[in-house]
C-alpha cells in the first residue's frame, strides 16, 4: 500500500480525464486512457498533443519534454488492457450507478492492491465504494477545471477507505505540482462546501433588496479583493451547474439554514438565463462579453456640505474616519452628541442602518453608516436609513466621493455587504474545520487554490479579528432571528479567548 505509483489509468476521457493525464504524464507516470465512447479516448489524445504543442510554442514546455509526456500517454480499446496499473482515477459521467459498475468491472481486472480513484465532484465515495469487494481501495481525487492550472486536489477519505491509499494519493498530487488537501467524505467536500457562502449570502442580499448584483460585485470586488463579483462567477459558472449543487448540498446537510437557496436562480434556471453562455444571467452577454453592465452610480452634486458628527465603535476607526473626513473637506463636529444641522456619519459592526441609527441615538433622518470593515482608501459603502433625506444621503455620498475612491450606496442591510459576506464566509470556514471535515492548513490553503480567494478563510478572519467577526455574527443573528448568521463554535470559542482562527486545541489522548 506504500510504494509508488508509476502506472495509471483515466477512464473517461472527457474535459477532467484528459487534464488528468496531461498532468500525470507530465509528472513522468504512464497513463493509459479509456473511454466507452468510440473514439473519445484516441481524440482525447489528439488535443492533448495540441495543448503540448501550444506549451511549446509559448516557450512553457521544453519540445522533448512534450513528446516523452506524449508518449507516456497510451488509449487502452479496452478495460481489461488496465490489468497492470498502481491506480485508476475515473472521470466519467457523474452518475453513482455509472461509477458503481464501472468499479465492479474494475475489480474484475485490476490488482488487489490497484487505488481506485473517483474525480467525482458531489457524490458520495462512500457510497460509490458500497458495492466493491475492497471498498477500502476505494478513494476520492477531485481535481478542478481546467486541471493543469487549478493546482489543488482533494483527496477524500471515504467511510471504509484505508488511509494509506488517501496518502498515497496525498503523495501523487505533490509529484504533480498539485497540492492535495485531505477531506472527509461529507457534501461539497471541503472547496464547494466552503464556497457556499459566498453563492448563498449574495442570493440573500438580492432577496433583501439591498443592492443591484453590479453593486454587490463591485463592493465585493473592489472593496473586499475578490477577482469576481459572486453574480459574476454565477454566470460564468452557469446556473444549470451551479443550483443543483446549491439545492444538493443544502438538501444533504438537511436543510440547514448557511447553505439554503433562492428561488430566483430556479426561476432564472427555468427561464434558460443560465449565464454567459447563454447570452444572460445575472448580466447580459454578447460574444461572451457583457454588454450593457450598469455603470457605478452616479455621484450627485452638492453645492454646500453639512457638518459631519461621527459616530464609531472603537478609537481606531474614529481617527481613521476624522482624518479621511478631514482631507475630505468636511467640517467634523467634536461634540458628544450631533448638531441639529450635522450629517450622522455612523460606522456599526453588525447592524443595519435603523439600528444603528437608535444604537448611536441619532435621527435617523440624518443618519448614514459607513462600512469601517473595508479599506476606506480603497472603497466605500455607504448606508441609509429607510428613513434618512436625501439631501443627507446625496451630501454623504458626495462627500465620500470627492478623491475619486470608488463608492457604493446600499439599501438598509445588517452588516453592510461586505461585513456579512466575510463573516459568513468564515464562520463556514470554521464549522468545516470544527467537523473536521478539514485541517487548518488545507481549508486555508484549498480555499485560496480552489476558489481564489485574497486570503484563506481562517486567516483573513485573523486579519480582520475574530472578535469583530463575532460581533457582526450576534448582532446580525439577533436582528434578523436567523439561525443562519448564529456564530458557529469554532469561531465563537476563540473569539471568546482571544485566540487565532487558526489555533487547534491539543489532540486528546
Ligand atoms: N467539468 C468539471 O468542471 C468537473 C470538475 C470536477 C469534477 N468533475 C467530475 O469529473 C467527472 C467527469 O466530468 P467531465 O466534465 O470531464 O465530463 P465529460 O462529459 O467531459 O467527460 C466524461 C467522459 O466519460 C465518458 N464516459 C461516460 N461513461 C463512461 C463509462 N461508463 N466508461 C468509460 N467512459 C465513460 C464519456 O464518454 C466522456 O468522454 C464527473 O464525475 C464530474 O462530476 C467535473
Amino acid at each position: 500500500m506504500s510504494r509508488e505509483i508509476n502506472r495509471m489509468a483515466v477512464v473517461g476521457a472527457g474535459v477532467m480525464g484528459t487534464g488528468i493525464a496531461q498532468i500525470a504524464a507530465q509528472a513522468g507516470i504512464q497513463v493509459l486512457l479509456f473511454d466507452n465512447r468510440e473514439g473519445a479516448a484516441r481524440t482525447a489524445r489528439d488535443n492533448l498533443k495540441q495543448t503540448l504543442d501550444t506549451l511549446v510554442s509559448k516557450g512553457k514546455v521544453q519540445g522533448g519534454d512534450a513528446l516523452a509526456t506524449l508518449d507516456r500517454v497510451q488509449v487502452a480499446t479496452s478495460l481489461t488492457e488496465l490489468k497492470d496499473v498502481d491506480l485508476v482515477v475515473e472521470a466519467i459521467i457523474e452518475r453513482l450507478d455509472a461509477k458503481q459498475a464501472l468499479l465492479a468491472q474494475l475489480e474484475a481486472v485490476v490488482a488487489d492492491d490497484c487505488i481506485l480513484a473517483t474525480n467525482t465532484s458531489s457524490l458520495s465515495v462512500t457510497s460509490i465504494a458500497r458495492e466493491c469487494r475492497r471498498p477500502e481501495r476505494v478513494a476520492g481525487f477531485h481535481f478542478f477545471n481546467p486541471v493543469p492550472l487549478m493546482k489543488v486536489v482533494e483527496v477524500i477519505d471515504g467511510l471504509a477507505s484505508d488511509p494509506r491509499v488517501g496518502d498515497r494519493l496525498q503523495a501523487l498530487a505533490a509529484r504533480m505540482g498539485h497540492r492535495g488537501i485531505r477531506a472527509s467524505d461529507t457534501p461539497g467536500f471541503i472547496i464547494n462546501h466552503a464556497g457556499r457562502a459566498y453563492s448563498t449570502e449574495a442570493l440573500q442580499m438580492l432577496k433583501e433588496g439591498i443592492a443591484e448584483p453590479a453593486e454587490i460585485d463591485r463592493i465585493l470586488r473592489e472593496g473586499l479583493g475578490f477577482r469576481m463579483g459572486p453574480f459574476e462567477l454565477f454566470d460564468l459558472t452557469a446556473l444549470d451547474v451551479s443550483h443543483p449543487v446549491i439545492e444538493s448540498i443544502y438538501n444533504q446537510y438537511y436543510q440547514e439554514p448557511r447553505y439554503r437557496p433562492a428561488a430566483l436562480t430556479r426561476q432564472m434556471l427555468e427561464a434558460g438565463f443560465v449565464g454567459r453562455k447563454a447570452g444572460r444571467g445575472f448580466y447580459r452577454y454578447a460574444n461572451g462579453q457583457k454588454v450593457d453592465a450598469p455603470q457605478p452610480q452616479a455621484v450627485p452634486v452638492v453645492e454646500v456640505l453639512p457638518p459631519v458628527w461621527l459616530g464609531t465603535e472603537n478609537e481606531v476607526d474614529h481617527a481613521n474616519l476624522t482624518t479621511l473626513l478631514e482631507q475630505l473637506g468636511a467640517k467634523v463636529e467634536q461634540g458628544a452628541t450631533p448638531s441639529s444641522e450635522a450629517l450622522c456619519l455612523l460606522a456599526p459592526y453588525g447592524l443595519d442602518a435603523t439600528s444603528a441609527a437608535v444604537f448611536f441615538a441619532t435621527d435617523p433622518a440624518r443618519t448614514v453608516c459607513i462600512d469601517p470593515l473595508l479599506d476606506i482608501a480603497r472603497y466605500r459603502t455607504l448606508m441609509p436609513t429607510p428613513a434618512t433625506r436625501v439631501d443627507m444621503r446625496n451630501a454623504a455620498h458626495a462627500l465620500l466621493a470627492r478623491d475619486g475612491v470608488g463608492v457604493s450606496v446600499i439599501s438598509d442591510s445588517v452588516g453592510f455587504v461586505a461585513q456579512r459576506m466575510l463573516a459568513m464566509i468564515v464562520n463556514l470556514a470554521g464549522d468545516i474545520v470544527q467537523q473536521r471535515i478539514a485541517s487548518v492548513e488545507d481549508l486555508d490553503e484549498g480555499v485560496r487554490r480552489g476558489l481564489g480567494y485574497p486570503q484563506g478563510p481562517l486567516a483573513w478572519g485573523d486579519s480582520v479579528g475574530a472578535r469583530r467577526l463575532l460581533t457582526i455574527l450576534e448582532r446580525m443573528t439577533q436582528l434578523t432571528a436567523d439561525p443562519r448568521y448564529r456564530p458557529g463554535p469554532w469561531l465563537r470559542r476563540r473569539a471568546t479567548l482571544g485566540l487565532s482562527l487558526r489555533h487547534v486545541e491539543p489532540t486528546l489522548t
